[in-house]
């Protein structure tokens, strides 16, 4: 897909600002960048829901305006910002109308729907639900599996996991890496969220103020190099812990459960049936913090130790179980050598 010197202007106002930006195909791409900024209008403009002024879009490989904007519209999957389901369809039917209108037979469109529900994590239960009946998190999981059930290999995506809370947001970042890992789509996936864009996206286009693209690259060049001042502001304050996420915390030295010196001896991880269970300090016990999966990024090995209450990082493997501790210090030495070798400099 590759927009080429595309225009939108509504009167005097230039929404969309010469874009030119060739999509990769089967990757993630996501257009992030502050509200107004043209990002759910570029996106609408590949499957013609926003009309461009000028330039030219292809999808692969013809032009967009070669064929009918409803033909178009129905062969790419697309979740709008609020999930967009028709409030007077069960859960079932919202899902299977597009499949339906490219001729699938109910019978398969129906099965396929469920399948679809499953996969997204609601049971069939909800099938014959309306809209109404479900909470928002929920109705964005069935724009996710309605998006899904349309077989193109284009999944168009405007802020799908925006109206619901973190815990449930981060499940269906999870779940949408998940799928596109077996299916490897084409997907256009807008956010404000930085850190949403850097999780998702195999490609990052920051968008500016005006419609125009500040930055397009990995999600680590972005972060290494920002291009000016607006992306690095706009990448934040946190940029150096979020470049931690492309770091390995692999060989962080793993220490011994009796390893603990002062000024932490007080404290004694409570291990049960082999995972960890809080912080055991006088006679209370105290939750613990996040746990580092062994062979996770730097990132994660870091926070596992800031949000430790004893200050040392707690290591399960996949299965959950205790492997030892991280500590600090040893976190932020590799993190010095991380920095050396980023830059191509010797200790
Ligand atoms: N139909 C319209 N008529 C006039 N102006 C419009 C129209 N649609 C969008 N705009 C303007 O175009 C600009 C870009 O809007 P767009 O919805 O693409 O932004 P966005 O980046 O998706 O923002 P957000 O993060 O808030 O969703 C905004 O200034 C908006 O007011
Ligand atoms: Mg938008």
């Amino acid at each position: 897909m590759e927009f080429k010197s595309v225009f939108k202007t509504y009167g005097d106002n230039t929404v969309v600002d010469n874009l030119n930006l060739s999509i990769p195909e089967g990757k993630i791409t996501v257009f992030v960048g502050p509200s107004g900024c043209g990002k759910t209008t570029s996106l609408r403009m590949i499957n013609r829901m926003v009309e461009y002024t000028s330039g030219t879009i292809l999808v692969n490989g013809e032009d967009n305006t070669a064929r009918p904007a409803h033909e178009l519209r129905r062969s790419m999957g697309y979740v709008l910002q609020q999930a967009g389901l028709m409030p007077h369809r069960t859960i079932v039917d919202n899902i299977s109308t597009v499949p339906r209108l490219n001729g699938v037979s109910a019978r398969q469109a129906k099965s396929q729907a469920l399948e679809l529900l499953n996969t997204v994590g609601l049971d069939e239960s909800f099938a014959k639900r309306y809209p109404s009946q479900l909470s928002g998190g929920q109705a964005q999981r069935v724009g996710v599996a309605r998006a899904l059930a349309s077989e193109s290999s284009i999944l168009l995506m405007d802020e799908p996991f925006s109206a619901v809370d973190p815990v449930v947001r981060a499940d269906l970042q999870k779940e949408l890496l998940r799928l596109q890992s077996t299916l490897g789509r084409t997907i256009i996936f807008v956010t404000h969220d930085m850190d949403e864009a850097i999780l998702l996206g195999d490609y990052v286009a920051v968008f500016a103020r005006g419609g125009r693209i500040a930055q397009f690259g990995t999600p680590e060049e972005i972060l290494r190099e920002p291009a000016d001042d607006f992306v690095a502001s706009f990448v934040g304050r946190d940029r150096g812990m979020r470049r931690l996420t492309f770091a390995s915390g692999a060989d962080v030295p793993i220490h011994p459960l009796d390893a603990q010196q002062t000024p932490w001896q007080q404290w004694q991880l409570n291990v049960e049936d082999g995972r960890p269970a809080g912080w055991r300090i006088d006679d209370r016990v105290i939750p613990g913090g996040s746990l580092f999966v062994a062979g996770g990024t730097l990132r994660d090995a870091l926070d596992s130790v800031l949000s430790s209450p004893s200050g040392w990082g707690v290591v399960v493997n996949e299965q959950g179980q205790v492997l030892g501790l991280l500590k600090s210090d040893d976190v932020l030495e590799a993190t010095e050598r991380e920095r050396l070798n980023r830059y191509g400099v010797s200790a």
